[in-house]
């Protein structure tokens, strides 16, 4: 059932500094938390400045008995920024939930994710309630502080970072051959630096395994009219991030 999209001013509830220049705001917003499915995404707006565009930010935790919604994001620009100086008490505007999320129906499934990507599939990861093993990949230990948000909700995890101080020395390409030689994944859901996603959508394509990556784009408005998050797909269609996605099966969009 296609629900209409919500505008809600929501109060925030908490924010908390996770690492350096990554921030997690909770805010109240019962109705988006009662229709929001993983990898779904809002697009958030400030009341106060001159912020024209909203952001989209992946929906990464969801507690429907208090009706709060919580996301994950890195400061990068003048948006994010301001974002992070939102305090307790002030007031986000939230459109949402948009776009398609995960494929809910397999049995065990990999999350592969790497830096920021880990964000919106932590909710997938809950709503596998343990069925779930993730393969996160980071430069070093300190961007792994994943993990700790990870453990409540999923089976086995295991790292990889380029310098070796964490799990597997190299990137989450380097260590995924071996995970599914020895599991029997039936989906990998991957998200992350697009570089990241094409590699484990090779892996996955010659392992014979189904595959979904979610996508960024640059986005206007979020719901499929302004088209400024355009991409080619591989049978030369033209799909819209926002609407089509962000979630894609990897052989629509990555040859
Ligand atoms: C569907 C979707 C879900 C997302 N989920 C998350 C999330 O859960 N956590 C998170 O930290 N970020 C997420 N992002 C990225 C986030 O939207 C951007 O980081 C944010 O919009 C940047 O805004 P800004 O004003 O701070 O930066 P700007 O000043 O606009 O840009 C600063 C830098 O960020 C880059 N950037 C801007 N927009 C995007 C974008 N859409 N994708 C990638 N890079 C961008 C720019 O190229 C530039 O280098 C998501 C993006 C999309 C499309
Ligand atoms: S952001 Fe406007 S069509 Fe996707």
């Amino acid at each position: 059932m296609i629900l209409p999209k919500l505008a809600v001013d929501a109060v925030i509830l908490s924010q908390q500094e996770l690492a350096a220049d990554v921030f997690r705001m909770v805010v109240e917003a019962p109705a988006i938390a009662s229709q929001a499915e993983p990898g779904q995404f809002v697009q958030l707006r400030l009341l106060t400045g001159s912020f024209v565009l909203r952001r989209p930010v992946g929906i990464a935790e969801v507690d429907e008995k208090k009706g709060t919604i919580s996301f994950i994001y890195r400061v990068v620009g003048k948006g994010t920024k301001a974002f992070s100086e939102l305090v307790n008490g002030e007031v986000v505007n939230v459109l949402g939930p948009l776009g398609h999320g995960f494929d809910m129906t397999a049995h065990h499934p990999l999350i592969v994710g790497g830096g920021m990507g880990l964000s919106p599939v932590l909710l997938y990861a809950a709503a596998m309630q343990g069925r779930a093993d993730v393969l996160m990949g980071g430069k070093t230990a300190d961007e792994l502080f994943w993990e700790k948000l990870y453990q409540p909700v999923t089976g086995q995890i295991f790292c990889t970072t380029d310098d070796g101080s964490r799990g597997t020395k190299g990137f989450t390409t380097t260590l995924l051959p071996k995970l599914l030689q020895d599991n029997a994944y039936d989906l990998i859901v991957a998200c992350g630096p697009e570089i990241m996603m094409k590699g484990i959508a090779r892996i996955a394509r010659e392992h014979g395994i189904r595959c979904q990556v979610s996508l960024e784009k640059r986005m206007g408005c979020g719901l499929g009219a302004c088209l400024s998050c355009s991409i080619d797909t591989t049978n030369g269609q033209r799909k819209k991030v926002c609407k089509d996605g962000p979630v894609f099966e990897s052989g629509e969009v990555f040859a």
